[in-house]
């Protein structure tokens, strides 16, 4: 976030493309992909959309988009393991664009996340035609197709050709004639075989990092964006990271913070378990106690909260955010911080975070009442792990409401 004058400016991109570290470990983890999906499919459609000669506003549109394309996956495991592969395709792409719908793109997007599948010649999830499919989508399409099916990282000449060949097959078929030609004039051998770290590169220094004002509803769609696609990842706490921000808000209110503070606090809240998508779902979701070696996995979730957010370089909201296992006599995690490292709001989140897991259900307990939470977190409190005075605090505002 920068200030610019009076108004807090956005670098939506610039946010995506950090959260696409945790999005491709999603892809990863359910479908054992190459890592750096996401990324690969917006260079993919970045070196497109040039070659269709998009203006600015467009290209970071198109990128956004090919960032965010498989948002919905995280649905996948909430629908359950039994959904059939063809149901899931379209599941996956109802659900992404479903979430993306309060997005402050530039332009209009409709419809891009939804037939980011969708073959020319009408056999797609939706069959749609050629016609009903917008240009971005057929975009990711294709570039979601190459990366899934070759290993872009470390081909040869050869299968270079193989790709041109394939492609040729599936002209007006799966891609229309102006996709494909697009991509044999961008995509040269050369271009395609960028490797991991030339592709962030890449990225960073070609995204057209577009500062923009966001009002606050805007801003909030963007949190919730993110809480929705953090959260559906363990379907046990489906309204975790949105019930923290909540919480945070009230307090900020509770506490007469100005607006842009509230918003911050929510944003915190929101993305404070972002490093969860890092975790393997087997692990995140086990139903019985972790083994020793698993909650030490678990618990660098937090960690990841932290890089994550560092690159997105959101300032104090980053520790705000990814303190909130950290406890003041230094028995916390990931860094061990002490009571005189840990700021009032590094504490609030983390007092936060303790009440919405108390009060939530989760497979192993049910969801505790008010008081009984108060009462262990008043416990807390006093074997100094927790800020005493925000538990009161939180005592009183939440006392009245549950
Ligand atoms: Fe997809
Ligand atoms: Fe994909
Ligand atoms: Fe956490
Ligand atoms: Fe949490």
């Amino acid at each position: 976030m920068c200030k610019g004058g009076d108004s807090v400016k956005l670098c939506f991109n610039h946010l995506l493309l950090a959260f696409s570290y945790a999005l491709d470990c999603v892809e990863k983890d359910y479908f054992k992909t190459t890592s750096y999906h996401g990324k690969r499919v917006s260079y993919i459609c970045l070196l497109l959309g040039e070659h269709f000669a998009l203006n600015n506003q467009q290209l970071s549109d198109l990128v956004g988009c090919a960032i965010l394309h498989d948002n919905g996956l995280t649905e996948y495991y909430k629908q359950g393991d039994n959904t059939q592969e063809a149901e899931f395709l379209k599941i996956h792409c109802e659900v992404g664009e479903e979430n993306i719908d309060y997005i402050p793109f530039f332009e209009d997007v409709h419809n891009v996340i939804l037939y980011h599948h969708e073959a020319v010649d009408g056999s797609g999830p939706f069959h749609k035609m050629i016609d009903e499919i917008p240009l971005y989508a057929q975009l990711i399409h294709i570039a979601d197709w190459i990366d899934v099916n070759y290993n872009l990282q470390d081909m040869s000449e050869k299968e270079y050709q193989n790709i041109l060949l394939e492609l040729h097959k599936l002209r007006n078929k799966e891609f229309s004639d102006k996709v494909v030609d697009a991509y044999l004039a961008a995509l040269t051998y050369d271009k395609i075989i960028i490797n991991n770290d030339q592709l962030e590169n890449y990225l960073r220094e070609n995204i057209h990092n577009i500062y923009q004002d966001f009002t606050d509803s805007q801003m909030l769609a963007i949190c919730q964006l993110f809480a929705r696609i953090i959260d559906s990842k363990s379907p046990h706490t489906r309204t975790h990271s949105i019930g923290v921000a909540s919480k945070a808000s009230y307090m900020a209110l509770y506490y007469e913070y100005d607006e842009e503070m509230m918003l911050k606090l929510f944003f915190a809240g929101a993305m404070h378990d972002v490093g969860k998508l890092v975790i393997d779902r087997d692990v995140l979701e086990k139903p019985a106690q972790l083994t020793d070696s698993e909650y030490t996995y678990m618990q660098t979730h937090a960690y990841y909260s932290y890089k994550i957010l560092s690159d997105m370089q959101l300032g104090e909201i980053v520790h705000w955010a990814s303190y909130h296992h950290e406890k003041l006599d230094g028995s916390g995690y990931p860094f061990g911080k002490k009571a005189e490292e840990l700021d009032f709001i590094d504490r609030l989140m983390a007092c936060c975070d303790i009440y919405q897991a108390l009060t939530e259900d989760r497979p192993y307990k049910d969801a505790m009442s008010h008081e009984k939470s108060i009462e262990i977190m008043r416990s807390m409190a006093v074997g100094n792990k927790i800020d005493s005075q925000i538990v009161e605090d939180m005592n009183k505002v939440f006392g009245k409401t549950s």
